[in-house]
């Protein structure tokens, strides 16, 4: 039985690559991708999402907008980190027509109330809040929430202390993480610590066109930015791809450990948009996260090529040699 997802994200580089990833899972159903403001504005984000479907030939698959601001913060995008056109400047043909009736709020609180559905959360948490504000027992339902965002240990990315997808709407960040304890429930947190590890390198980059030159070409296409940002900023030759990750993870959780632990999110001052995570519980409070920390580089690569090379598993031996190669050089 395929597990079924709702897609709420801000395509975006890493985000189109973890789309990818989920459409060449025969374990997954996307029933939808909810468009979020975040790296690219929202209406940018819903055209980036068309362009994927279109790679992908899954134009049959809804798209709704959602937020196009952060609750409280003056929205502030990244395109600086994901190209003036939210797709690595590749430039892509934009896709004529997909008009959707529903917003994405409307979309996630019509499925979630019919049917059991996880969401993978690859950008900020505003639409999530908003669907909370507006219809909680959907959000409730929400099978198994996978958030990219926040860091344990990690410096941030946008600045000492926080991740972007909290940074950007740490409101929206902390009302989420605050309904998960009054559940009682945990979000499974895949922050920096453990997606700082994947690096797609140009070794790796390489093999995939080697692979398949038509899958790697676009895969080019829509990274060679990111790879130019990362050199320029990071001193990093390579890309960090955070979003695949978290879709990996809800793919295949053993690829990543971790612990339960209470998380509130800071949303103001010099710390807005810290995880401040309880990992030694000073105050008393029940787990609401599960905190990703350690994560197997090597097995996510093997996913990451499986799925998107459409590898068969007995192909993958001479992958696994490349990867190891690779990654293990890497350490
Ligand atoms: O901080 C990294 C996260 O912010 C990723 O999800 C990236 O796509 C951006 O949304
Ligand atoms: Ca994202």
């Amino acid at each position: 039985m395929k597990r079924k997802i709702i897609i709420d994200c801000d395509p975006g580089i890493d985000d189109s690559l973890a789309i990818m990833m989920a459409l060449s899972s025969k374990d997954v159903e996307v029933v939808g991708i909810t468009i979020v403001c975040g790296n690219a504005p929202v209406t940018m984000g819903f055209e980036n999402a068309k362009k994927v479907l279109k790679h992908m030939n899954r134009l049959d698959i809804p798209i709704y907008m959602g937020a196009a601001k952060p609750l409280k913060k003056e929205y502030v995008n990244a395109l600086d980190t994901h190209g003036s056109d939210g797709l690595g400047e590749s430039f892509l043909e934009p896709v004529e027509g997909f008009y959707q009736p529903l917003t994405a709020v409307e979309f996630l609180s019509q499925t979630l109330n019919k049917e059991s559905c996880s969401v993978i959360a690859l950008g900020p948490l505003t639409n999530l809040a908003d669907l909370l504000a507006a219809d909680e027992k959907a959000f409730n339902n929400i099978e198994m929430l996978v958030s990219m965002g926040g860091s344990y240990k990690a410096h941030g990315n946008c600045s000492p202390v926080a991740e972007y997808n909290y940074w950007e709407d740490p409101e929206a960040a902390a009302i989420v993480y605050q309904h998960m304890a009054k559940l009682g429930r945990l979000i499974h947190m895949v922050g920096l610590d453990v997606t700082r590890k994947i690096v797609l390198t140009p070794s790796l980059l390489s093999y995939m066109e080697r692979l398949d030159p038509e899958k790697g070409e676009f895969i080019r296409k829509i990274t060679k930015f990111y790879f130019d940002f990362h050199w320029q900023w990071e001193h990093i030759i390579g890309c960090v791809i955070n979003d695949p990750l978290a879709m990996a993870y809800f793919l295949n959780p053993k690829l990543c450990h971790g612990f339960n632990s209470y998380v509130q999110i800071e949303t103001e001052s010099l710390s807005r948009g810290q995880s401040i995570v309880d990992a030694y519980d000073f105050y008393r409070k029940k787990a609401n996260a599960h905190v990703l920390n350690e994560v197997d580089v090597r097995g996510f690569f093997e996913l990451f090529f499986e799925l998107l090379l459409h590898m068969e598993k007995d192909k993958l031996t001479e992958l696994e040699k490349l990867i190891a190669q690779e990654v293990d050089h890497e350490g």
